[in-house]
């Protein structure tokens, strides 16, 4: 079975290196914003896609101020829920249509940048509901111009193929993957973030830790994924702990969402592991945030592994400077690991998960081993014996 999976993951490989997948346009603060602004059309309306939180903190007032003083129109749409749903697609999608917009700024965390990038699919899809859209390939068309403005950093979400949106009614999630669903265009505003309560900063940032670790450790890296992820490392070791600390310090918070980009870069190409198969069932039994469950997993999930990625945590020691000439690959390799559980005691991350029922372990760790295999290039293989032990760690 593993020659299979290791099969579809050559597979994987070849199509991420020969199509290609695209990036956004890059650009960084107001300034970059008003750049942006300054190749759009002053006759072509702008949905801009936000939720109803970040419209009564105030976030979105000086975005919504520099598109008017651009003189180019726009209309608000803020219903997004926390988890899209496909009402909140279509409602924005209504509302596209029925401004004759002609594309769409996104300003939000992860849920708000996948509803904007939906609608953007629906528009060009209009005969195809959302379920009828979910998998691999189901769009294959080109998008309306997407400016997507992150207000956490973690998801990734900015530069990825890939948006989530919930079915309350069948009670599921339809995963849609396509390459056509990067944005055009993603801007890092780090004032945006700077409100950010800090236990979020937190478990978002290690959310983007466990992208870039999970990339560079699995099969499927790219040079382009690889040197991705090790940027996203070294500025996530560097930074969050001041960006949880400080939340003021704009330094710090710009480059965690620098961080973010890249190691969405690097996992839109080279894929997540275990520790994403795992937390993505704490998220869908208990409603466990995302970051939170990768924070937790992500040191279980890393140990388990063992030896057979001590080169590539070597790499990454040598790459953050953590180490000196003559160590050997074990030593460095544990320098690693050690900086990783030294930052997440830091930001006062838990070893436990009070939600996790003993009796719903043997489910979880079958659901887990479901999304992984053989989607997940992991390094090496775990069964459900050895899933449901690292699970059973996390109890209390
Ligand atoms: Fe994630």
């Amino acid at each position: 079975m593993t020659f299979f999976y290791r099969c579809y993951h050559f597979i994987l490989k070849c199509i991420i290196t020969f199509i290609g997948i695209p990036n956004p346009r890059l650009y960084t603060g107001y300034s970059g914003f008003e750049q942006w602004l300054k190749t759009w059309d002053q006759n072509a309306p702008l949905l801009v896609v936000s939720d109803e939180t970040l419209f009564n903190l105030g976030v979105l007032e000086h975005t919504l101020a520099l598109i008017d003083k651009h003189k180019v129109p726009w209309h608000l749409y803020i219903d997004v829920l926390p988890n899209p749903t496909i009402d909140n697609v279509e409602n924005g999608l209504s509302l596209y249509h029925a401004k004759q917009c002609a594309g769409l700024v996104a300003i939000g965390g992860g849920s708000v940048l996948d509803c904007a990038k939906m609608i953007a699919v629906r528009s060009v899809k209009p005969k195809k509901s959302i379920k009828q859209l979910k998998g691999l390939f189901k769009v294959l068309k080109k998008l309306p111009p997407l400016c997507a403005i992150p207000t956490t950093a973690g998801t990734g979400s900015e530069t990825t193929v890939a948006a989530v949106i919930n079915d309350p009614k069948a009670q599921t999630k339809y995963a849609i993957t396509d390459f056509c669903l990067v944005p055009s265009d993603a801007i890092l505003i780090a004032p945006l973030t700077q409100s950010v309560p800090n236990f979020i900063t937190a478990a978002t940032g290690v959310d983007a830790l466990t992208h870039a670790i999970e990339s560079y450790i699995g099969k499927i890296g790219t040079d382009f994924s690889n040197q991705q992820a090790l940027a996203a490392i070294k500025l996530i070791l560097n930074n969050l702990s001041t960006a949880y600390n400080q939340g003021d310090n704009l330094a710090a918070r710009e480059n965690m969402l620098l961080a973010s980009f890249y190691a969405g870069q690097a996992f839109t190409r080279a894929s997540v592991g275990y520790v994403h198969a795992i937390a993505h069932q704490f998220g869908a039994r208990y409603g466990t945030a995302h970051g939170l469950a990768n924070s937790v997993l992500l040191m279980p999930v890393l140990r388990f592994y063992g030896e057979k990625i001590f080169p590539q945590l070597a790499d990454i020691a040598d790459y953050c400077q953590l180490t000196q000439a003559g160590q050997s690959t074990q030593t460095k390799a544990t320098i690693l690991l050690d900086a990783i559980e030294q930052l997440l005691l830091a930001l006062n991350i838990p070893n436990t998960l009070a939600e996790i029922r003993t009796t719903d372990i043997a489910e979880i760790a079958a659901a887990a081993m479901k999304e992984a295999h053989p989607d997940y290039p992991v390094p090496t293989f775990m069964n459900h014996a050895q899933c449901e032990v690292i699970i059973e760690q996390l109890t209390e």
